[in-house]
């Protein structure tokens, strides 16, 4: 699997551009991206600048010598890469297994081109059909927020962590949950329902923004990478 992800992160990296602002994804795939930029930088073939989703980013750009900020420090950024937990084919994509789904989709949406890699096992027929749909939500609504989600048919559970007693915060210092839904009918209708309830901070239904999906399939010795072009907005 980490030769599938390492061949979709050469694959992105190649469609950098020299000189521009780049936002940096979360993720295992995205930490193969960083590497092969770093080592870009280090060579000198390549100066950008990144743009951090997350501690995670910002913490590997920093060790591979990859000059980076803060989405609150640039008006746009040239192409935002990216993983994904699923994608359908229409492009529409769930992410956030990370939780940092929230400043993701902000660097997304300040991106000119928004490309996400992955290797095949994400690609999906229908979204929701593996992954639940994560969800940030300051905690005061946590239960509000549990229960408008349970009406419109989802099991929203409080993520707990790994190598911690308690709830998964994010780096934004709100709690998550994972909404698993029977079977989503319409992602786009769905993630406009989320979005109208109050307390709910954001979610990992990306509808409408992915430009591309750079997907590498096996064999794992030779991977081979396909480009899938989506329809933005
Ligand atoms: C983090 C994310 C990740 O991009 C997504 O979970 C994919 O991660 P990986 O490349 O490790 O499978 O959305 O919030």
């Amino acid at each position: 699997m980490d030769e599938l992800k390492k061949a979709a992160a050469r694959a992105a990296v190649e469609r950098i551009a020299d000189g521009s602002v780049v936002g940096l994804g979360t993720g295992t795939t995205l930490a193969y991206v960083l590497q092969e930029l770093g080592a870009k930088a280090q060579r000198g073939d390549m100066r950008i600048t990144g743009v951090a989703t997350s501690y995670q980013a910002r913490f590997l750009a920093k060790e591979y010598g990859i000059p980076v900020c803060d989405p609150m420090d640039v008006n746009f950024v040239d192409i935002a890469i990216d993983g994904a937990d699923e994608v359908d084919p229409q492009g529409r994509v769930i992410k956030g297994a990370g939780a940092a789904h929230v400043t993701e989709k902000l660097v997304a949406a300040l991106a000119k081109r928004f490309i996400v890699v992955v290797d095949e096992s994400k690609l999906v027929e229908r979204l929701g059909e593996r992954c639940p749909v994560p969800i940030e939500a300051i905690a005061p609504a946590l239960a509000f927020v549990q229960k408008r989600i349970r009406e419109m048919g989802g099991d929203p559970v409080i993520r707990t962590g790994k190598g911690k007693i308690g709830p998964v915060i994010s780096d934004l210092g709100n709690p998550i949950l994972d909404a698993r839904f029977d079977r989503i009918d319409d992602p786009a209708a769905l993630s406009q329902r989320l979005d109208s309830i109050p307390g709910l901070v954001g979610h990992g239904l990306f509808i409408g923004m992915a430009d591309q999906a750079i997907v590498a399939r096996p064999p794992e010795e030779q991977p081979v990478v396909e480009v899938l072009e989506f329809r933005r907005g």
